[in-house]
């Protein structure tokens, strides 16, 4: 198993945002995760990057508890993440960006990890020496999910991607996240977008106010109404 939580705590000081929470994702599938606003979705990717302070639990890579190692190490292990918001470095150009995303890569790694985000997003490369504040939603999106490519990642940890962008680069964002999964990526999606995640997703965990409250395929989710009702808001 490529990944596997087991008892996940994490939170904020005295804020607990996540309890008790188990999940595991091999290479080649998507887990999902949904749940409404304040759930703890985001908490848990930032807590597996090492970013968000874990309280409890373990994270096993490949099989080794990674729990007390910096986000840095985390990246050199093969995770990566696009943050919710995108995180973008609006005063640097493309090119810097993706740069940003291999800094503990190696050269060569760096250089193929670049190469391979312009392949994905050929607007990007258009783009190279643009200042990143200037591109279009769309366009940043890509650069947040280019620049987590370039490390290399097996492990691709995905926060909101759909979020406030128009229905055509949606589709091409997520285009890009079926094309990873089918080469062997492990991911850990957080949508709000129900649809788009049940389309990519094997698994789906939906989490209520930090605890994990269903558990299923994303076929079980899709067929499932009192699922989709009861936790995600639509009927
Ligand atoms: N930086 C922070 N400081 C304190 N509490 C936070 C912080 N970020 C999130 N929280 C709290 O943690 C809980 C989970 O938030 P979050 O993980 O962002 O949920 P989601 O991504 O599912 O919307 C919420 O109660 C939220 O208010
Ligand atoms: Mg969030």
């Amino acid at each position: 198993m490529m990944l596997e939580v087991r008892g996940l705590g994490a939170g904020y000081g005295d804020i607990v945002a996540v309890r008790d929470f188990s999940f595991s994702v091999e290479a080649g599938k998507v887990l999902a995760l949904l749940g409404a606003n304040g759930a703890g979705k985001s908490s848990t990717l930032m807590a597996l990057m090492g970013i968000v302070q874990q309280k409890a639990g373990e994270i096993l890579l490949d099989g080794s508890d990674i729990s007390m190692l910096a986000a840095d190490q985390r990246i050199k292990l093969g995770m990566a993440i696009v943050p919710e918001g995108r995180r973008i470095f609006p005063d640097l150009t493309v090119q810097e960006n993706l740069v940003v995303g291999g800094h503990v890569s190696e050269a060569a790694t760096l250089a193929a990890g670049t190469a391979q985000a312009y392949e994905y997003f050929p607007r990007l490369k258009e783009r190279t020496g643009q200042k990143a504040g200037s591109l279009s939603g769309g366009e940043q999106q890509m650069l947040a999910l280019g620049r987590a490519l370039v490390s290399a990642p097996r492990l691709l940890l995905v926060d909101e991607l759909s979020l406030g962008l128009m229905p055509r680069i949606i589709d091409e964002c997520y285009e890009v996240l079926a094309k990873l999964r089918s080469e062997g990526l492990a991911i850990v999606l957080v949508e709000q977008n129900t649809e788009h995640a049940l389309a990519v997703a094997d698994e789906v965990s939906v989490l209520e106010a930090g605890n994990s409250v269903w558990f299923g395929t994303a076929k079980e989710a899709a067929k499932d109404s009192a699922i989709t009702a009861a936790y995600l808001g639509t009927a």
